[in-house]
């Protein structure tokens, strides 16, 4: 395994844990009136910030990883696939009106907005891999891509979200909090299993070492569902650090898990050159600025208290 493929699953778990509390804790907000929505609607701006800079990461090994293939299917898509971008400033700034306003109805333009962007992540996946059609599709100038495949990955990955947001939001939630967000954690690893039959009934599917993996991912799911009804049961108990290191653990096989079919069609690893030296020098430059700008908060933080 390339030193870059184990970066991207690292880094796309990371995106994958934000984005989880930002698309169903804007559900959570609109759909409840207590205490924990307010909470959550007023982290999501926040949340949105670290979900789509966490993004990066992925987003640099991807290219690297399946060059050719990433950018063919962004330019297949062109002006479709950028809608992302005018839909994440629309979701970003009803996520501060409804912060600013204490309102929730903002949210309903924001849940739309990142369900398009999850599903265009999606789309794009799927077209990665669909070279066959590349050329009838440019031919016939289509913009929009169509597999059978795309709905039940975001009957997977949807759902799986669930159990995301509720063991990020179940640290500073309250008792009675707690128990509602294990039988949404609960309910989310249910019905995500249920899209994993339906995804594998259209073609998905993994052999050799991946089902090593696939198998720790089954174990991490039972332990982490066994570990909710715990937190249900006694929800200060240590139930919820269990469920968050089995949530990691499954969420860390299902990156590999997801990423398995393609890897027969990784990009060869090419020869770093010279590049070592511009990697070396940026990693050095990018270091000392992370150390300014933590220093100037904490200065700033001594300023104000
Ligand atoms: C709220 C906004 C976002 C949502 C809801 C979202 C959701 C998703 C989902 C559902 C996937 C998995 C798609 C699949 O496996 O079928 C994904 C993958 C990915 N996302 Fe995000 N995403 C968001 C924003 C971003 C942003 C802004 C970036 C980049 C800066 C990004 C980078 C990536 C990358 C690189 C992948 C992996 C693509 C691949 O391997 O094919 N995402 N995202």
């Amino acid at each position: 395994m390339s030193i870059e493929l184990i970066l991207y699953l690292a880094t796309l778990a990371l995106h994958a844990a934000f984005v989880s509390y930002v698309v169903v804790g804007s559900a959570y907000v609109l759909a409840r009136r207590d205490a924990l929505a307010e909470q959550v609607r007023d982290r999501l701006p926040f949340m949105l910030g670290a979900a789509i800079t966490a993004g990066v990461a992925p987003l640099l090994f991807v290219q690297l990883l399946h060059q050719r293939r990433f950018y063919t299917a962004n330019l297949l898509l062109g002006p479709r696939w950028m809608a992302v971008v005018p839909a994440l400033i629309v979701g970003f700034y009803a996520l501060y009106a409804a912060k600013k306003l204490a309102r929730r109805w903002p949210l309903a333009i924001a849940l739309p907005c990142f369900l398009f962007v999850a599903y265009s992540w999606s789309e794009l996946h799927e077209l990665m891999q669909a070279d066959p059609g590349w050329a009838a599709f440019y031919a016939a100038g289509d913009r929009v891509f169509v597999a059978a495949t795309i709905a039940p990955r975001l009957a997977v990955l949807l759902p799986a979200m669930a159990s995301g947001f509720a063991t990020i939001a179940a640290w500073s939630a309250a008792a009675e909090d707690r128990r509602r967000l294990a039988v949404l954690a609960v309910l989310g690893r249910v019905v995500s299993a249920g899209g994993a039959v339906w995804l594998h009934a259209v073609g998905f599917a993994v052999s050799g070492s991946a089902l090593a993996w696939l198998g720790a991912l089954a174990a991490a799911v039972v332990v982490e569902i066994a570990a909710w009804a715990w937190v249900r049961a006694r929800p200060r108990g240590p139930g919820l650090t269990l469920a968050t290191g089995a949530g990691s653990g499954a969420l860390l096989a299902a990156v590999v898990v997801r990423e398995a079919p393609r890897l027969a069609v990784l990009e060869p690893e090419r020869p770093l050159g010279e590049g070592w030296l511009a990697f070396a020098l940026a990693l050095v430059l990018g270091g000392v600025a992370i150390g300014w700008v933590v220093k100037t908060v904490y200065s700033s933080d001594r300023l104000t208290s």
